[in-house]
């Protein structure tokens, strides 16, 4: 009896014996850590030891030990992973924590240059790694400490930002992907030139700016404000300037990080799901990126196009600006004078680059900021440094204003911008706001402003839009006598486009961003509104899920896309993607209105089409003739504008990958407009090219480097666009169709006709013949140059829309395409399952890496 007591305990010993050993948070010389020990801090919030993350190598690193899928927080050898399979981590003859390899090679090393003995190694109960003497607690004292060198992950007690004692700079720097923790391209770094804040860098350049710390947040991050469930810091003295977060209950864990497309993302762990939740991230929208509409112009999303110059000045690059590239801001258009000059209030700003500002004294009031910046005629603007209470501390710019951008009244944040303009310009704002709630000698000058901008706003609008009206039956008149040269009509294009601010037309302009908020509906709603997705009300059947009419009391009928691929993204996620893409509105892209997120069904609600898509009109032989050229001439500029306001509307750089006849949808006057854009991105798939393991996209609309590698960009799109155009010119489906004699596809076929001036053969019959012969030869040459087998010589799609509006412009001759010879198929069985869904029509394919 007692025998067999004492065995199984002996037994539950030798069983437990590498746990129990474990519990230990601390690395001596002569306790080193080996490859299947671990330290755990003393509350068990973190545990260290080696770990793969699926890479082959090994690394040491420091993850949650109580969160079940492994979340690392810091890694110490990112750089340097041992490449064998054994290591040990322990406290060298210098008192340094050093990594060794299997053959006892140093790999890394905490690498302090004062040699000391005695020292031990703690893994902290807050996730800091510390060297210290083996008998000083003391944190002043640490040798050494993890939270100086974090890794991608910001967490609470760390403090980002420059140490003026030691000079360390911390920061934080993405991983190189979710397999190689090695540093990528990304970091979040403080800057601390004129008015310290956090840059996100993508390697040497900046990519989004967080704004100046206010008192309040950041003057670029409004969703600072109103976080009831932590508490931000910001601190500047002669010891440090650093920016830190506490969560108001410890006890929930939080992270900060980088990701290694650029984001950061703050994580909070959900003790009743078990999971991470996305509770914010950054950047949000066009406007957060670095300089997006460039020097003295100002991004409000708001606006379409985002970017409007400072009241005084104009675009730099007229051209680019219209094309809704604002990169190359303004320039001044009237002359300022130091002594005449005055300022104007720009309110709920984020303030421009802090590194070109000047720090004039932190307790000086508005007015006497106002004064200091008036008489130095190279101050371009001032502000308060703190806004809580009264506002206090003055701040001004030297002149160029960057990067700047203009919340909603409603969003909140930002803050109020005092910015120098000629005395002339203070009579004629259409673009600023100018009331009056500070002081000072400037003011004087807004408050009489004010007053004239009323009056001159109603003038400026109306002048607007006689101006419209003119140029409007101009173009008209132009394309009637059929004289126009190429420049003028391209403008008009860009007209018609909405790309400037004459015309907003073809957006859903005039209703703001914020009124257009996505509706969020709940699944019981959706059900009812398509009689339980019944068969009667399916509307078509793509690759990402059937579409249903539903007919919602209040919101009219819509279209309801009942996804039935799984995102593996979270669902906060995939609502911001959602929000992200229902933010893309234009006359030729279908309207997402809404969508519903549970936890089981996901599905997105569009503005319902009348007439269905346009493969039912082409590829119909008793329908084809009802869509006559002009229809399909308009169709094919539709489509056009919709694909360049994808491409260069957002610096997300939206790229369809699935562009096809059956996405592009009718509405009841026959306006063609794109469907099923952005789903990449819903679908948590929009990795870089060197990621990507899924090709999305029908063969037949696919661009060679796409189908084969898996390398997308715009211009595989402007192949799909160009297979688009002789699809409709000739009213025969690229794929499936193979020219028995030539061994061609329709690309080679309507390439060899074009080589030999025969194009117009392609022509669809049911035309009839009330058409444009250079019109349709036009269509031809530039679908064939769409086409082309090498991207590069793709033209992009600004260029196609100049290209289908000039009728005099010389277009270039195009090469061979790419993918025009169908290899026969009659010779192997094993290709016979190709075959198979190679005769599938129009049905969406997944190829799973390609290479
Ligand atoms: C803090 O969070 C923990 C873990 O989620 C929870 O159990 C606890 O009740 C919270 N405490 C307070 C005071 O809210
Ligand atoms: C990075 O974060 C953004 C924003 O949450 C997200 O959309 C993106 O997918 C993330 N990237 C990776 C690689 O996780
Ligand atoms: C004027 O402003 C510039 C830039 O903001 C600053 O560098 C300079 O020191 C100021 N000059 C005076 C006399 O304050």
């Amino acid at each position: 009896m007692r025998r067999s007591h004492t065995t199984t305990f002996i037994f539950i010993l030798v069983l437990f014996y590498p746990f129990l050993s474990l519990a230990i948070d601390t690395i001596t010389s002569t306790q080193p850590l080996t490859i299947n020990q671990t330290l755990v801090s003393k509350g068990e919030a973190f545990e260290l030891g080696f770990f793969n993350p699926g890479n082959d190598n090994l690394y040491i690193g420091i993850w949650y030990k109580q969160v079940q899928q492994k979340t690392y927080v810091w890694v110490a050898n990112r750089d340097a992973p041992i490449t064998s399979s054994n290591g040990t981590l322990t406290i060298g003859g210098n008192g340094n924590i050093v990594l060794l390899n299997q053959t006892g090679t140093a790999i890394w090393s905490s690498n302090q240059s004062v040699p000391l003995t005695n020292t031990v190694a703690q893994l902290l109960e807050n996730g800091n790694f510390v060297v210290r003497r083996e008998n000083d607690e003391n944190p002043d004292n640490y040798i050494w400490q993890s939270f100086d060198y974090p890794t991608d992950t910001f967490l609470p007690e760390m403090k980002l930002g420059w140490n003026r004692k030691t000079g360390i700079n911390r920061y934080i720097r993405a991983w190189k992907s979710k397999t190689d923790p090695g540093s990528g391209d990304y970091s979040f770094k403080m800057d601390i030139d004129g008015y310290p804040e956090i840059i996100i860098w993508e390697k040497e350049t900046k990519y989004c700016r967080s704004g100046s710390w206010n008192g309040k947040g950041f003057s670029g991050v409004p969703q600072m404000q109103g976080v009831s469930i932590m508490h931000f810091d910001f601190l500047e003295n002669s010891d440090e300037i650093s920016y830190s977060f506490e969560m108001l209950n410890t006890s929930v864990y939080s992270r900060l990080i980088i990701n290694s497309t650029g984001s950061l993302q703050r994580f909070v762990w959900v003790d009743t799901t078990k999971q991470w939740s996305v509770y914010w991230f950054f950047p949000r929208d066009l406007c957060d990126y670095y300089g997006e509409c460039g020097t003295f112009g100002i991004c409000n999303t708001n606006n379409n196009p985002v970017c409007t110059c400072m009241t005084g000045y104009t675009p730099r690059n007229q051209q680019a600006w219209n094309l809704r590239d604002g990169s190359d801001g303004c320039v001044r258009s009237s002359k300022l004078d130091c002594g005449s000059d005055g300022f104007l209030l720009l309110k709920n700003m984020k303030l421009p680059e802090g590194s070109r500002a000047f720090v004039v004294n932190t307790t000086m009031n508005l007015s006497e900021c106002g004064e200091i910046c008036k008489m130095n005629c190279s101050c371009g603007a001032y502000t308060n440094m703190d806004v809580t209470g009264n506002g206090s501390g003055c701040v001004i710019w030297a002149v160029d204003l960057m990067d700047m951008r203009q919340y909603a009244e409603t969003v909140g944040g930002g803050q109020d911008l005092y910015v120098r303009v000629a005395a002339s310009d203070l009579d004629q704002s259409p673009v600023t706001e100018s009331t009056n709630n500070g002081s000072g000698n400037g003011n004087h000058v807004v408050k009489i402003a004010s007053i004239a901008i009323s009056s001159f706003a109603v003038l400026v609008i109306l002048l607007a839009l006689l101006y419209w009206k003119k140029k409007k039956i101009r173009s008209l008149e132009k394309s009637k006598r059929d004289i126009t040269g190429p420049q003028d009509r391209s403008e008009d294009i860009l007209l018609n486009d909405g790309v400037t601010v004459t015309n907003k037309k073809d957006y859903y302009g005039g209703t703001t961003m914020d009124e257009r908020e996505l509706h969020l509906y709940d699944f019981k709603t959706l059900e009812m509104a398509t009689d339980n997705f019944s068969d009667e009300n399916k509307l078509g059947e793509g690759g990402f899920g059937c579409v249903y009419k539903g007919n919602l009391m209040e919101g009219g009928i819509v279209a309801v896309k009942r996804l039935s691929r799984i995102s593996d993204q979270g669902i906060e996620e995939l609502k911001n993607e959602v929000r992200l893409i229902a933010k893309l509105q234009h006359r030729n892209l279908v309207r997402l209105i809404g969508c519903c997120i549970e936890v089981k069904e996901k599905l997105l609600i569009y503005e319902f089409m009348e007439n269905k898509s346009l493969n039912m009109f082409l590829f119909d032989k008793k329908k084809s003739s009802m869509i006559n050229w002009k229809m399909r001439f308009d169709i094919i500029c539709g489509i056009a504008r919709g694909l360049l306001y994808l491409h260069h509307d957002s610096r997300f750089k939206i790229i369809h990958r699935d562009l096809k006849v059956s996405n592009i949808l009718l509405d009841k006057d026959m306006t063609p407009k794109i469907s099923d854009f952005g789903m990449a991105r819903i679908f948590g798939n929009d990795q870089t090219e060197a990621e990507t393991t899924k090709v999305v996209g029908t063969y037949g609309y696919m661009s060679p480097e796409y189908a084969m590698d898996g390398l997308f960009s715009t211009k595989s799109d402007v192949f799909s666009f160009g297979v688009l155009v002789l699809e409709i010119v000739s009213g025969t489906k690229n794929r499936g169709t193979f020219y028995t004699t030539s061994q061609l596809n329709l690309l080679g076929h309507i390439w060899t006709l074009w080589k030999e001036g025969n194009a117009l053969e392609v022509l669809d019959e049911s035309v009839g013949d009330k058409y444009s012969k250079d019109e349709v030869l036009r269509c031809i040459q530039i679908g064939l140059l769409c086409v082309q087998e090498q991207p590069e010589d793709r033209p992009n799609m600004s260029k196609v829309l100049v290209m289908l509006s000039s009728e005099t412009m010389q277009l270039p001759q195009p090469t061979y395409p790419g993918f025009f010879i169908v290899k026969r198929r009659d010779d192997t069985e094993s290709s016979s399952k190709m075959d198979e869904s190679m005769t599938i029509n129009e049905v969406t394919v997944t190829v799973i890496d390609p290479r």
